[in-house]
């Protein structure tokens, strides 16, 4: 398969060209409960798989950055996994959690469905090696607290994953390392993202530091290199950037973020998710 000129090889190493697509917020919880059937999550990640699956060419790697659950319970990751299986079927998804996840919940039900990369003890992060380019998975989450930190231990980690491998570098991690304007968010934010950007300054192949958390899509500078949120593909949180208390959530579009890599440049996308008609087709 072709893409703009270049080989396409799914799931290949050391391909030229590479789709990486990333869903977030899923907040999965069973629709026969009270939030359930307010959030209806299940039925948007449904959606959200058959979207992927249909995705031309088809996606190399699916990164899914955190709020994989809304309550963490081993319940909700029994029924997270049950809705990927079609799609982990045919492409490597791999995760990060958030502040809705719950670590050993998420690691217990989770490992013992095949997503083994997770480790069995410590922060829930890892690196995949994606061919041309790595994956570098990070666990932003502070137990019990909406918004984000990254301690000695993780920033270390982060630093040495970083130096020994100069290959062009995706960090994933659910609280995105910048101010947003929407105040609320902002307040449950990733409280040392300073201490982020100086081990990411030290590394120029940082290409891409891919989070969720705002439900929006979003993009910012970051530390020489370019920080984005992709939108949920469930609710998203209004784009309110004057008042101060308010955090309101409302039914936009669902959505991916479809990055493309080709050329040596990672390139992102927005792919909405939904029936919005048959293309009208204006050449061929
Ligand atoms: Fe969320």
């Amino acid at each position: 398969m072709s893409v703009m000129g270049c080989q396409w090889r799914p799931n290949v190493i050391n391909m030229s060209c590479m789709l990486i697509a990333q869903i977030t917020d899923t907040h999965v919880v069973p629709t026969d409960s009270e939030k359930g059937r307010l959030m209806m999550t299940e039925t948007h990640l449904i959606a959200a798989v058959k979207h992927l699956l249909a995705l031309r060419p088809k996606p190399n790697a699916v990164l899914i950055s955190g709020d994989l659950v809304e309550d963490g319970s081993r319940q909700e990751y029994e029924l997270l996994a049950e809705l990927l299986a079609p799609l982990k079927a045919e492409i490597p998804i791999y995760l990060a959690p958030g502040n809705h996840d719950e670590r050993e919940a998420m690691r217990e039900v989770l490992r013992a469905h095949g997503y083994s990369y997770l480790p069995a003890e410590g922060h829930l992060q890892y690196v995949v090696d994606l061919g041309e380019l790595r994956l570098l998975s990070l666990d932003t989450v502070v137990p019990g607290e909406p918004g984000g930190y990254l301690c000695e231990e993780r920033l270390a980690w982060l630093d040495a994953r970083l130096a020994e491998d100069p290959r062009p570098t995706i960090v994933m991690q659910h609280h995105p390392p910048f101010v947003t304007g929407l105040v609320r968010m902002d307040r449950m934010g990733l409280s040392n993202a300073s201490d982020e950007a100086q081990v990411v300054r030290k590394h120029s192949h940082v290409i891409r530091i891919l989070s969720g958390h705002l439900h929006r899509s979003i993009c910012s500078g970051f530390a020489g290199t370019m920080a984005m949120t992709a939108p949920s593909c469930a609710h998203a949180v209004e784009l309110d950037l004057q008042t101060e208390g308010r955090l309101a959530v409302l039914r936009e579009p669902p959505a991916a973020s479809v990055h493309l890599w080709k050329d040596g440049n990672l390139v992102s996308h927005t792919s909405f998710i939904g029936d919005y008609g048959p293309p009208y087709v204006i050449a061929e």
